[in-house]
């Protein structure tokens, strides 16, 4: 801003006149001038709205937390509009005691506050056979990040009591696609949560409400909305979301069963196409997220030439298990053209591979589980574009 600016010559109408009083939006909303951050989805890539994914817009966001409203969304018959008086969560199967809770039996269990990513195994999956998508929105936005209120399905299960041949438990949602996923008991057991606020309050009608089940780390396919049953039983039930879908197809035609855990994944969230930078050769800020269903993000480095060299990018805000983390690169950008790549590597020493390393051992008939390493090309005019380096 300089001389003449208008901006502070001119009284402006906001402190010209009295502004709207308490009350005038009991539930907030953010100001007009962020309209343009929504929700998105890719019209051509589902038949219908009722079954497909929309995407958070994580390239206007900042910090770990993604606000309720902008949590992407991904149903298979669309969105439950459950009352909460009429919804019952049902243990049954191997157990000494088969029983139902109601959400008030529920709210009356110890509950816990835990902050965990979810992302969709099939984040990043159009990206498998090249550079599709432009916008990190797209590339990567089937991932949120909230603080989950609830209780530790251990805590349930316990009290059902869990037979000793029980090993695993089937979770089923009252959405019209009643979907059913297996997990062993080992992990229902550690830290799965039966979630019912998120970030303080109730949970989304699309997220679940009035009731989620929490499983950190793992793909997002298993954290069943609408909860409505856990079944305990002996094996695996090899349903349709973990066999036909949710499966990875190597280059030998087998597919591999189960793969659970989210691998450790990062991605530049700004710059990138849909953030433009809008000023000159100066001051940068260059910010992202990494994650990894293992547990935290220990290192992430950043390379403005493509993967040739790596700065040590600096990590901002709690560092949480198995929840999305913040870095930054600040850097003095000369206008020249950069190939922006961020690498992420976690707790467990897994390092994220590029999309070459991971295309030599998966091939390129996948859709789920692409964590390779990300490229955005920056051109001295700001704008970005997607593209892949070799
Ligand atoms: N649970 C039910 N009952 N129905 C669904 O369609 N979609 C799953 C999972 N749980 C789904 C569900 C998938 S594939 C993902 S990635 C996550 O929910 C998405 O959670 P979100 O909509 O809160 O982002
Ligand atoms: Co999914």
């Amino acid at each position: 801003a300089g001389e003449g600016d208008p901006a502070i010559l001119e009284v402006q109408d906001w402190t010209r006149y009295l502004g709207d009083g308490v009350q005038a939006r009991p539930y907030g909303v953010p100001s007009e001038f962020e309209a343009h951050v929504v929700r998105r989805d890719v019209e051509w890539l589902t038949a219908a709205t009722e079954s497909s994914v929309n995407f958070t817009p994580i390239h206007e966001l900042d910090g770990i937390i993604t606000p309720n409203g902008l949590c992407f969304e991904r149903h298979h018959a669309g969105i439950a509009e459950i009352d909460p008086a009429d919804h019952r969560l049902m243990i049954n199967g191997l157990v000494d005691q088969p029983l139902v809770f109601t959400m008030e039996d529920l709210k009356r269990l110890p509950r816990e506050n835990r902050v965990y990513f979810l992302e969709c195994a099939a984040n990043s999956g159009m990206e498998w056979r090249g550079s599709q998508l432009n916008g990190a929105q797209y590339t990567h936005g089937m991932v949120h990040c909230v603080m989950y209120t609830g209780v530790p399905l251990r805590t349930i299960l316990g009290e059902a009591g869990i037979k000793a041949s029980g090993k695993w438990v089937l979770a089923e949602g009252a959405d019209a696609s009643v979907m059913t996923r297996s997990i062993p008991i080992e992990k229902a057991v550690d830290d799965c949560l039966v979630a019912f606020m998120m970030n303080g309050e109730a949970l989304r009608p699309e997220q679940g409400y009035p009731l989620r089940l929490v499983v950190p780390g793992w793909e997002g396919n298993m954290w069943v909305k609408w909860l409505r049953r856990i079944e305990v039983g002996d094996l695996p039930w090899h349903q349709r979301e973990e066999t036909s879908k949710y499966t990875d197809l190597l280059p030998n035609g087998k597919a591999r069963r189960f793969t659970w855990v989210m691998d450790v994944k990062s991605v530049i969230t700004s710059p990138s196409p849909q953030m433009p930078i809008s000023h000159g050769p100066g001051p940068l800020v260059i910010s992202g997220l990494a994650w990894s269903g293992n547990g935290r993000i220990t290192r992430v480095d950043v390379s403005l030439d493509g993967g040739r060299n790596w700065r040590r990018a600096r990590i901002d805000g709690p560092s949480l298990p198995k929840a999305l983390h913040r870095f930054y690169l600040d850097i003095d950008w000369d206008g020249r053209d950069l190939l922006l790549q961020s690498r992420a590597i976690d707790e467990d020493g897994f390092v994220q591979p590029s999309k070459e390393e991971l295309r030599a051992v998966r091939g390129e008939n996948s859709i789920y589980h692409n964590n390779g390493i990300q490229t955005w090309h920056v051109k001295p005019d700001g704008s970005s574009e997607n593209v892949e380096v070799s």
